[in-house]
């Protein structure tokens, strides 16, 4: 059945919509429009909730007519929509809710409500048509944790960040070196010319069993020794920010790539995907390619970091399995995917960790 799904996302601080064109085992992204809200945030050093409920409001409209506009559809085309639902900040998630509520009111056209984790899990089955059951690693500024995608609504949670999320502690340490934002890129590019065995950081969990991670105590003690190089020669020089960089991006990488191959042991799949914005780094993607001999999926760029197309296809599924939501549909700051597991205690920046 062709269907042509308006996805629609305002979890975070980017808000996005976008045109898909089913069937699900044969999707089309025909347009994919993203406005990222980082400027707006900059001078906070982090993400404002209302401010980011506010500008979601103000661009939503306008992102969806971007969306239809590139994808040469008109709103009358559009067959139903998909909005996040959760789990985010929740002024921004009702922001997305209601503006789907009123076009599939107005269009007289089917809602679904998707939980954001579910876009990013099923993302490389968007890009790549990969089979059930996979192993996913969800690695971004808000999410971390190991996922076995077994169907379109079925997750099993193998473990998860107990505090901070990776793509957090990339943008504390770019804030502690004075690095910019999104501290992400700019501690990649300060590695480059940095020694990765400089520094001795820990690797926390990996005495534990499991698949859980932690990242809270790998800030601090990047933030313990900068000050220690600091207190003895007055300063930091840029060898020591490069290599302090590349210590700390080996340190998660090494815990990345450790609990992966735990993950796999439990998984049982014939496939290893990874998504989310930390995906982008190269020396992870590297890292977590050679865990096993596995096939490798890292989706796109544009598709690992939020959007909207990962909702139009999640939502696609979703329509596909016979599942639509009223009028009733409620915004969930949080939501786990898997309801079954244990809670994540983590709650950072970015709202709950789910
Ligand atoms: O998935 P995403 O766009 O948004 C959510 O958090 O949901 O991920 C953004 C995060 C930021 O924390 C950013 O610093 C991190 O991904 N990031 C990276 C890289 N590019 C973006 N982290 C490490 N290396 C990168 N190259
Ligand atoms: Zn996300």
């Amino acid at each position: 059945m062709s269907q042509i799904i308006l996805g629609i996302e305002s979890s975070c601080d980017d808000t996005a919509a976008a045109i898909l064109r089913g069937p699900g085992t044969a999707p089309r992204i025909l347009s994919n429009v993203v406005l990222s809200q980082t400027d707006l945030h900059a001078k906070f050093g982090g993400v404002v909730p209302e401010i980011a409920a506010r500008a979601h409001a103000e661009a939503l409209d306008l992102m969806v007519e971007q969306a239809l506009a590139e994808a040469k559809t008109a709103l009358s085309d559009i067959d139903a929509i998909a909005v996040t639902a959760g789990p985010g900040l929740i002024g921004g998630v009702l922001a997305g809710v209601m503006a789907a509520k009123g076009l599939a009111m107005g269009l007289g056209r089917p809602l679904v409500g998707i939980n954001h984790l579910a876009g990013h899990a099923l993302t490389p089955r968007l890009t790549d048509g990969i089979a059930f059951p996979y192993l996913l690693l969800l690695v971004s500024g808000g999410h971390c944790q190991f996922l076995r995608v077994e169907g379109a609504e079925r997750f099993v949670r193998l473990g998860g960040t107990i505090d901070d999320a990776p793509g957090e502690a990339f943008d504390k340490v770019a804030r502690l070196l004075g690095l910019p934002q999104p501290g992400g890129p700019s501690v990649e590019t300060a590695a480059q010319g940095g020694n990765p065995k400089r520094f001795a950081l820990p690797r926390p969990l990996l005495d534990r069993p499991g698949c859980d991670l932690s990242f809270s105590g790998l800030k601090t003690a990047v933030l313990r020794t900068r000050d220690t190089i600091i207190a003895k020669h007055g300063g930091l020089t840029e060898q020591d920010r490069a290599d302090l960089c590349a210590s700390f991006q080996a340190a998660v990488a090494d815990v990345l790539a450790q609990k992966t191959a735990r993950a796999l042991a439990l998984a049982e799949v014939t496939t290893f995907a990874v998504a989310g914005g930390v995906a982008a780094n190269q020396t992870l993607r590297e890292r977590l390619q050679s865990v096993s001999d596995l096939p490798f999926v890292a989706p796109p760029l544009a598709l690992c970091t939020d959007n909207a197309a990962m909702i139009a296809y999640a939502g696609m599924l979703a329509f596909e399995n016979g599942r639509s939501d009223g009028m009733d549909l409620v915004a969930r700051p949080r939501w786990p995917l898997d309801e079954k597991a244990a809670p994540m205690i983590g709650s950072g920046k970015r709202g709950a960790k789910a």
